[in-house]
């Protein structure tokens, strides 16, 4: 369906976008620095909404203001989409933003509740990543480019880039996933560092293919910047958070290094998750599938 651009919608999903990034930050920040239970109860902060900010309640109850923020950011954004997009799916797009910030709240408030058990911090550090996702999402899918009219490249190769990318991002997912397990202390270091070759691999395997159907793209080669640059990134902030962490295991932590590497790895994985998922759309939105090829030629619509 054709749809309208409207600046200001486009220009709030970037704005929230920016605010979710921010939360990522403060989210990583209370779990490197320890500070999950500092404040024992939940909705409210030792019983108040405006507790002391002293020691671990700055970080915990700064990440619970700034996701209440976020709640209220996406509040916004879902209502702006059901008024001005005319796509039915980008309306519930938004909606599943606000039922996700909702959900990842809920589960937050039960992480604290029930004393980090039942991976339920594993699955609070996941759903924060897929609802990152989903917002960068939201902002392209608002964005001018998505709307003009566009050329479209036809895809001969095999398997197609749609499952290429898709897989790519299942497996960034899954690395994400074993990374949680492990700052969560439910799992072993050893599949995330495994992994990580792994995720290399993939991610050149899906840049290569892009590279060499669809050369000259700019949309794609973008997107083939940006996922080579940040998993190079990526992999050697892994390495420098591993390599604190060996370096100062003795030591009472936790110290400055620790938490900064960390932090950045958690909010950069986040980043190379989000890019994983842009690259699919971007592969939906100038390559036609198959199926649709076949469908407008059995209509007459395209000539080869
Ligand atoms: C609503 C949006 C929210 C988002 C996007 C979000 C995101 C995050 C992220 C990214 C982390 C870091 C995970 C990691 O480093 O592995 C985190 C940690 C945490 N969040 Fe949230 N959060 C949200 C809401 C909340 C709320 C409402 C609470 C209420 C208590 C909460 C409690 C916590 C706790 C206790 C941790 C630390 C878990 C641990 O160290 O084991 N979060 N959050
Ligand atoms: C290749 C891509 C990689 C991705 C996408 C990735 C992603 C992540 C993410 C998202 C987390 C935090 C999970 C959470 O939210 O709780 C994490 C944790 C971690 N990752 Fe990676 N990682 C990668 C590579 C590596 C490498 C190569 C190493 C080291 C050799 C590494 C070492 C670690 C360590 C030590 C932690 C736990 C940090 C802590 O001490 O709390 N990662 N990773």
């Amino acid at each position: 369906m054709k749809a309208t651009y409207h600046s200001g919608v486009h220009k709030f999903a970037l704005f929230v976008v920016a605010w979710a990034a921010l939360l990522l930050c403060a989210g990583a920040l209370v779990t490197s620095e320890d500070a999950a239970l500092a404040v024992p109860d939940w909705p409210l902060s030792y019983g108040s909404l405006n507790p002391p900010m002293v020691g671990g309640i700055a970080f915990e109850h700064s990440h619970r203001l700034i996701a209440t923020g976020l709640g209220i950011l996406i509040i916004i954004l879902a209502a702006l989409l059901w008024a001005k997009d005319e796509r039915r799916w980008v309306k519930y797009l938004g909606l599943a933003a606000l039922g996700g910030v909702i959900f990842q709240g809920v589960l937050g408030g039960l992480t604290v509740l029930q004393l980090l058990h039942y991976w339920l911090p594993v699955m609070h550090a996941c759903t924060a990543e897929i609802m990152f996702a989903i917002l960068v999402s939201i902002a392209v899918l608002t964005s001018h480019w998505w709307m003009e009219t566009l050329p479209q490249y036809e895809d001969t190769g095999w398997p197609s880039i749609h499952s290429i990318a898709i897989l790519n991002a299942c497996l960034i997912f899954l690395q994400v996933f074993v990374g949680a397990g492990f700052r969560h202390k439910y799992m072993s270091l050893k599949p995330h560092v495994f992994g990580a070759p792994l995720i290399l691999a993939a991610v050149i395997w899906t840049t290569a293919v892009l590279r060499r159907r669809f050369p000259g793209v700019p949309a794609m080669k973008r997107v083939r910047v940006l996922l080579h640059s940040i998993v190079g990134i990526q992999i050697l902030l892994g390495i420098a958070a591993l390599w604190t962490r060996i370096q100062s295991a003795s030591d009472p932590q936790p110290l400055p290094p620790v938490v900064i590497t960390t932090v950045i790895h958690t909010v950069v994985g986040a980043t190379l998750f989000a890019t994983s998922i842009v690259t699919v759309l971007v592969c939906y939105r100038l390559v036609p599938r198959r199926r649709e090829v076949l469908l407008a030629t059995v209509k007459g619509e395209v000539a080869a």
